[in-house]
């Protein structure tokens, strides 16, 4: 049987890991799913680590469900290691959007000075987790979607040794999900190339029942009546003649970088009105863990669908299910480059359709990415190169430069003085600066 340890076991998020187990378990079959937390994280693991214990109860299937605080017991034996953690919690996250926002610029977890904060504080720790790996289950395949899962990636793939890590995400499933909605037609019929970086993806050819559709397919996207989005991303169009120029199809992250100025405006009056991102999702995990400690759910709750990583377990669980069966079924995954997208290091992490086989995903190669967007993937590859460097340093002016080379700050000053407003309110949460 299979051994899988979840780290930031806690998550809401992890009831919709356990259905994933639940509905493989025959070709997948899960012996022991350990839930692994710190012991900040008890309410929530102990909540949401007895609704999955009465899950598998109620499937009725041959997989136990441990409860742990400490890595060095849950790690031994594991063929999996999954990491959801947010180090800092909500509340690192609110500071991390509301601090920029109070200078005129992006706040959000992933993209800007958010999301070069969230890989400050979330670097260290993965690294930890690695040596520990490393030590106590050396051949286990460490599947991270700790965000910014592109740079952790980088920087396990840079700093580390061990190269059994794949990063994952659910806006390619969402982007296939949002073409199918536009053109009518059920997901499953549709299929992507993806290649580009975490939160940065492009779709470079698009299929319906293996038939390249591509100009109708964007035809459809670029319909301000289909706008495709994702529960955390305010959902604006694009101008037709825009997405008619790309001739790619962009990820709903992309709208920071392609429309900033209107991006900024919708976040400081949802700041105003229904506070940040951070701070609704403090409300909808309220909602989630209240529903969850009632002892009479035994199933996933369909409330779940208001959080923007919605789906992503689905990820998880059928790339272990590829990796544990050598399916060599194609998913796009966060792997090393290896070539396969020309003018990026091969040494460094892409988000790219990947052959899923036994000993991991191997990188369809789509050669240079088109004019139009390889420039701003190269310079995003650079700030992820740049911050996962800092964050290991914990070097002053290697954060500075990190903030300062992000598309989204538009000078030196500004950068400056953000970086020491954050540094400052996440001290507790940097011990490497
Ligand atoms: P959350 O706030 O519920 O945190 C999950 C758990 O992590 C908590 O129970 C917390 O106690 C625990 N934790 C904090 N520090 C830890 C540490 N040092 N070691 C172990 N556990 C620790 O988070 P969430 O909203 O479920 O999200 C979890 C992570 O997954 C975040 O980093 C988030 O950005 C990311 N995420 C990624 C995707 C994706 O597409 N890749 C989608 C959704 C969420
Ligand atoms: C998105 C992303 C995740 C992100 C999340 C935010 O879809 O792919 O990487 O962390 O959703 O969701 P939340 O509900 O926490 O705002
Ligand atoms: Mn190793
Ligand atoms: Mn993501």
């Amino acid at each position: 049987g299979i051994k899988i340890v979840t780290i930031g076991g806690g998550s809401s998020y992890t009831p919709e890991l356990v259905e994933g187990f639940i509905k493989r378990h025959h070709a997948l079959p899960v012996k022991e799913l350990w839930l692994v937390d710190i012991p900040e994280g008890k309410e929530k693991l102990e909540i949401v680590g007895k609704l999955a214990q009465r899950m598998a109860a109620e499937a009725g299937i041959d997989m136990t469900v441990h409860l742990s605080y400490s890595r060095e017991e849950a790690l031994p034996g594991a063929d999996f290691v999954t990491t959801q953690f947010r180090v800092g919690m909500l509340e690192a996250r609110a500071k991390d959007e509301r601090i920029p926002l109070s200078y005129g610029v992006i706040g959000q977890e992933t993209n800007g000075p958010g999301g070069l904060f969230k890989g400050l504080r979330t670097i260290p720790v993965i690294i930890d987790i690695v040596h520990d790996i490393e030590r106590l289950c050396p051949d286990a395949w460490l599947v991270n979607f700790t965000n910014p899962a592109g740079m952790v990636t980088e920087a396990v793939l840079r700093y580390t040794n061990h190269e059994r890590i794949v990063g994952l995400c659910n806006v390619p499933v969402g982007m296939q999900m949002g073409v199918a909605e536009a053109l009518g037609v059920d997901g499953d019929r549709v299929r992507i190339d993806f290649a580009g970086l975490n939160h940065m993806v492009y779709g470079l050819n698009i299929y319906l029942d293996g038939n390249n559709i591509k100009q109708q397919a964007l035809e459809a996207v670029a319909d301000p009546a289909n706008v495709s989005t994702m529960k955390n991303i305010a959902a604006l169009g694009w101008e037709p003649e825009f997405i008619r120029a790309l001739q790619v199809l962009p990820c709903p992250y992309h709208r920071y970088y392609y429309k900033t100025e209107e991006m900024l405006a919708e976040e400081q009056a949802a700041a105003e009105e229904t506070g940040t991102r951070a701070e609704v999702v403090q409300g909808v995990e309220e909602e989630l863990f209240a529903l969850y400690a009632d002892e009479t759910l035994r199933t996933k709750p369909e409330q779940l669908e208001q959080r923007g990583g919605a789906y992503y377990s689905e990820a998880a669980c059928s790339l272990i299910n590829s990796i544990y069966n050598d399916t060599r079924d194609i998913q796009p995954v966060n792997t090393r480059n290896r070539g396969a997208v020309a003018g990026i290091p091969a040494e460094s992490a892409v988000e790219i359709s990947s052959v899923i086989t036994k000993d991991g995903p191997r990188p369809i190669a789509v050669d240079e990415l088109p004019v139009a967007v390889h420039g701003l993937v190269q310079q995003i590859k650079s700030f992820e190169r740049v911050a996962a460097e800092a964050a290991v340093t914990g070097n002053y002016e290697t954060a500075l430069l990190a903030m300062t080379i992000n598309p989204l700050v538009p000078s030196d000053t500004k950068a400056k003085q953000i970086l020491d407003d954050m540094l400052e309110a996440h001290r507790e949460h940097l011990p490497q600066f």
